[in-house]
């Protein structure tokens, strides 16, 4: 039985798209209106609310202080890596960000400058981001951990002329130094910036370049005692709010553009329709603004609507204990709560009765949002049992910047399938597809695509590089966009989201590029070729083990090369690469064609029932693969 308006909504939006988001763009204050809330004659597949002209950071902070928030709390800082908490009002968080905006503008930064923004979680980040958004100009966080000449990549690519940085972040089990990485990261880079704004943590100060960088505090108190302030510039709706790259199938990252009109009205929309919060509320999203979830939920999102958001700087567990999500929800007063499965698998590992929940008061919290990866049912299950509320998963990407299936609380939930994100939400026909483009029945797998156009907010293109956006979504399905994903959808139209089509990993909610991985372990002076596929994990879902065949005449120690091989990943794509299986076979198992069988080996790899592939060239080498894998303790066959 269910009372949920869901499926008169998405019939409303299928009915009239326009007006369905026409009605949605009211919830925004808008410098001028808009000509057409769809011009399908405009980008690649079409773009939303064109000829409008608005600004993100007045819609964030501005609006909701003119608006009766002003000594409302906007953003909870709470970091048990460093023990600091600290709450900003709308009118402070304002007032912080129109600051640092003076002070990017002096640094030279104007409307439509890229500013790549890398530094750990702290408030500073979110400001920094709402700065840029403030000045028309277009960031681009790069997450912590990657190494530096992943940060190189996208510094030449997004050609920014300011960084702001961090001396440091802190991990549970190390301080992380930043500037190290940012200068090696300059050096590599042939497009380098002008400038770098750095902030200095008391955990682990650093030194400033004389000429290129500025300390942070000294930048904020000589804006504040010559009394500079940034007035928010008007953007074209169509222009880009931020680059965000995320992992290809190669080593080079797309830079996923996102514009500010139809991101603000997607996005304000799903505040109340999908996570079901009243502006004033409390809002959670434990990731990290170096992901698409943290753009979207930990800073636009809770801000768009005029919620507070905490921003937490530290982990599920170890900061201290297993403890410490519910003590966050508890002391803040968090009505709906995000995170990754991953999160919730870790804490059920180091307390699978829950009986540090026992000690807080989480009887506030009323939705727990899942996402970033499959949401296993045991996963589900546990949750909902420890918590008492409904555990809600739901399935997205980087591309589209909010949830593409998801069971809307705001609307009414509807029956919950364990194993599946729900329904659709309007603006997204999903549709599952065989190799030839037709529809599949239901129950049946396929490659999952969305009818074009995209709804608002969804990546209108990569950044430099329309060809590639054309050759990775739009080109293998003509009429669709290729989410890259693989499921089935039921008879009530659920769908389940059960793999990747490509050569992309999600380790503990990260998506990474095995292809990537790959090139850093063909570059190894003694490796011939390599294969990296992502094996099954009980924590992190994922993880990548990576497959190497020596040189011929290589005779050095193959523990002491599988170990620099780590290494390698390590110093190349970073730590979040959790890479650290590296085993030497003699041969990979190629077809006759000489493709190597990525999906046999994965599948020896996590145990399965492995078929012999009809076209495979050798079968003997699967022997062989299975011989090292129960070398290294991962006893498989076939
Ligand atoms: N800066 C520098 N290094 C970082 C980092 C950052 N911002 N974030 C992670 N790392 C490092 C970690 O310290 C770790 O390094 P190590 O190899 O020295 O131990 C490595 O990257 C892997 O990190 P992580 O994936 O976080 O694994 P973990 O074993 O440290 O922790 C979990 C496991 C499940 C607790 C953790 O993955 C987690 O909290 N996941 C939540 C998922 C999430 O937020 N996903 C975002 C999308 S919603
Ligand atoms: P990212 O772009 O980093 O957010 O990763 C997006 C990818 O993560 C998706 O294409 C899926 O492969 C996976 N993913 C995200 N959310 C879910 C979910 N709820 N269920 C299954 N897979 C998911």
């Amino acid at each position: 039985m269910t009372t949920s308006r869901y499926h008169e909504v998405y019939a409303a939006w299928r009915a009239d798209p326009e007006r369905f988001w026409g009605t949605a763009a009211r919830e925004i204050v808008w410098e001028t209106p808009w000509e057409k809330v769809f011009d399908p004659d405009a980008g690649l597949y079409g773009r939303w609310f064109v000829g409008a002209t608005c600004n993100t950071c007045y819609n964030c902070l501005d609006r909701h202080v003119h608006g009766g928030r002003a000594s409302q709390a906007a953003l909870i800082y709470d970091s048990p890596v460093t023990g600091a908490k600290k709450r900003f009002t709308y009118a402070e968080l304002t007032d912080e960000v129109a600051t640092l905006a003076a002070v990017m503008r002096r640094m030279g930064v104007e409307k439509g400058d890229r500013v790549i923004i890398y530094m750990p979680m702290v408030p500073e980040a979110a400001m920094a981001m709402l700065a840029c958004a403030r000045l028309g100009a277009i960031h681009s966080v790069v997450f912590g951990g990657f190494a530096a000449p992943e940060l190189a990549k996208r510094i030449d690519d997004a050609g920014p002329k300011l960084i702001l940085s961090a001396s440091c972040g802190i991990e549970p089990n190390r301080v992380v130094a930043y500037k190290p990485l940012l200068d090696a990261a300059i050096a590599m880079a042939t497009n380098k910036p002008q400038a770098c704004l750095v902030l200095q943590r008391e955990t682990l100060t650093c030194s400033l370049d004389e000429g290129r960088d500025r300390d942070w505090a000294e930048a904020i108190a000589d804006a504040r005692a010559a009394g500079e302030k940034a007035d928010c510039v008007p953007v074209a709706a169509t222009d880009p709010l931020y680059i965000l790259y995320t992992s290809g199938t190669t080593g080079k990252p797309k830079g996923v553009v996102r514009d500010n009109g139809g991101h603000m009205v997607a996005l304000k929309w799903s505040m109340s329709a999908i996570y079901g919060l009243e502006p004033g509320e409390v809002f959670w999203t434990a990731s990290d603004v170096g992901w698409v979830v943290g753009h979207s939920y930990i800073v636009y999102g809770p801000l768009l609507h005029g919620c507070t958001t905490v921003l937490y700087e530290g982990k599920p567990v170890g900061t201290p204990d297993a403890g410490a999500f519910w003590r966050v929800i508890s002391e803040h007063g968090v009505k709906a709560f995000f995170t990754a499965p991953t999160a919730f698998r870790a804490i059920k590992k180091e307390d699978p009765r829950a009986e540090l929940l026992k000690e807080y008061d989480t009887s506030g919290l009323r939705t727990l949002f899942l996402a970033g990866e499959r949401a296993d049912p045991d996963t589900v299950k546990w949750a909902e049992t420890i918590l008492g509320v409904p555990v809600v998963d739901h399935w997205w990407q980087t591309e589209t910047a909010w949830a593409i299936a998801a069971n809307p609380v705001g609307l009414g939930l509807l029956p919950v399938k364990h194993g599946s994100p729900s329904v659709p939400m309007p603006g997204y026909d999903v549709q599952v597809l065989d190799e030839a483009g037709h529809a599949v029945e239901p129950g049946k797998m396929g490659s999952i695509c969305i009818r074009l156009p995209l709804p608002p907010a969804c990546a209108p293109t990569l950044w430099n590089d329309e060809a590639r956006y054309l050759a990775s979504y739009l080109r293998d399905f003509p009429g669709y966009y290729r989410t890259g994903d693989a499921g089935h959808r039921d008879e009530d139209g659920y769908v389940f989201i059960m793999s990747r089509t490509d050569d992309i990993i999600n380790v503990a909610g990260h998506r990474l590029s095995t292809g990537g991985m790959e090139e850093v372990l063909a570059s190894h002076p003694d490796v011939a070729e390599c294969a990296v596929v992502g094996v099954a994990d009980a924590m992190k879902g994922q993880v990548p083990a990576g497959f190497v065949v020596l040189k011929s005449g290589v005779t050095r120690d193959v523990e002491e090369i599988e170990k620099e091989l780590v290494a390698l990943v390590r110093e190349r794509i970073g730590p979040v690469a959790a890479f650290r299986l590296a085993i030497t076979v003699d041969r990979l198992p190629k077809t006759r064609s000489g493709k190597i069988l990525r999906g046999t080996i994965r599948s020896l790899a996590d145990g399965q029932e492995t078929a012999v592939p009809p076209t495979i060239d050798d079968p003997a080498i699967l022997d062989e693969i299975s011989t090292a894998l129960r070398a290294k303790g991962l006893a498989r066959s076939v």
